[in-house]
């Protein structure tokens, strides 16, 4: 059985004060909750203080990015294992944004999953096509790319630290959200490349978020795709009034 996971990006949004606000909101409607699991990713800056302010709590804390090198002279970087060293637990990577704003590589895109796992933080890797890609009828052979590409060198083992977000470019932060048989359709194509990577279980195991303008009020039909695990949630999840009702819907 896979947990749902319901991870909030917050992406370059809110400040320390309204940040803290947020994540005591979520600590208390959170409480000691886990049967779903919840994830808040605020950015670079602001994750010890949110570590601490979540301490205790089943809520887990990530980072929106991190450097592909392991240390040394790399200006504006900041590594796993300094994240890890401040409490982060898991780190996104692949997003569209990194991927469409700052040209991010497939390539870039696997070395960064690799330093995260060798420091120990979990991963949620991303792939999507963007509208022209799935206009030209190339979302699978795109998905198929960044997965393979993007898990290139994993261990079987180290699959248990990684979640895949199937975010379709044309529904961030659009408003438009995939239908839950476009869902479907991808969800259950990359459980099928998981599985040809590695093997059944592994793909029985992993866990495939769907993001792309998630609300408490689609939660729950894309949740009841099979192959939906859960959610990355953005502009959702800035708020407690929005990003717990989807918590509490997920299952
Ligand atoms: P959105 O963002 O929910 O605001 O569409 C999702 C994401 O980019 O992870």
């Amino acid at each position: 059985m896979r947990k749902p996971y319901i991870a909030g990006n917050w992406k370059m949004n809110l400040d320390r004060k309204s940040g803290l606000a947020l994540a005591q909101a979520l600590r208390e409607g959170v409480g000691d909750r886990t049967d779903h699991d919840m994830a808040v990713i605020p950015p670079y800056v602001y994750v010890p203080e949110i570590v601490r302010a979540l301490e205790g709590s089943p809520i887990r804390v990530g980072a929106q990015d991190v450097c592909d090198q392991v240390s040394g002279a790399y200006t504006g970087e900041v590594s796993a294992a300094m994240l890890k060293d401040v409490g982060c637990d898991l780190v996104v990577v692949g997003h569209s944004e990194r991927r469409h704003v700052y040209g991010e590589s497939d390539g870039l895109t696997n070395e960064k999953l690799h330093r995260a796992l060798e420091a120990g933080l979990e991963v949620i890797l991303c792939v999507g096509e963007t509208l022209e890609e799935r206009q030209a009828k190339e979302t699978e052979s795109v998905v198929r790319r960044q997965t393979s590409t993007g898990l290139a060198g994993v261990s079987e083992a180290d699959m248990a630290r990684v979640t895949l977000a199937y975010e379709p470019v044309w529904a961030i932060g659009t408003g438009l959200t995939a239908t839950p048989e476009q869902a479907a359709e991808v969800h259950g194509y990359l459980r099928g490349l998981v599985s040809g990577v590695f093997h059944e279980e592994v793909a029985e195991n992993t866990r495939i978020q769907y993001g792309g303008s998630v609300k408490p009020d689609n939660i729950r039909e894309l949740m009841a795709v099979g192959d939906v695990d859960g959610a990355l949630v953005g502009g959702a999840s800035l708020k407690p009034d929005s990003f717990l009702p989807i918590f509490d819907h997920a299952g």
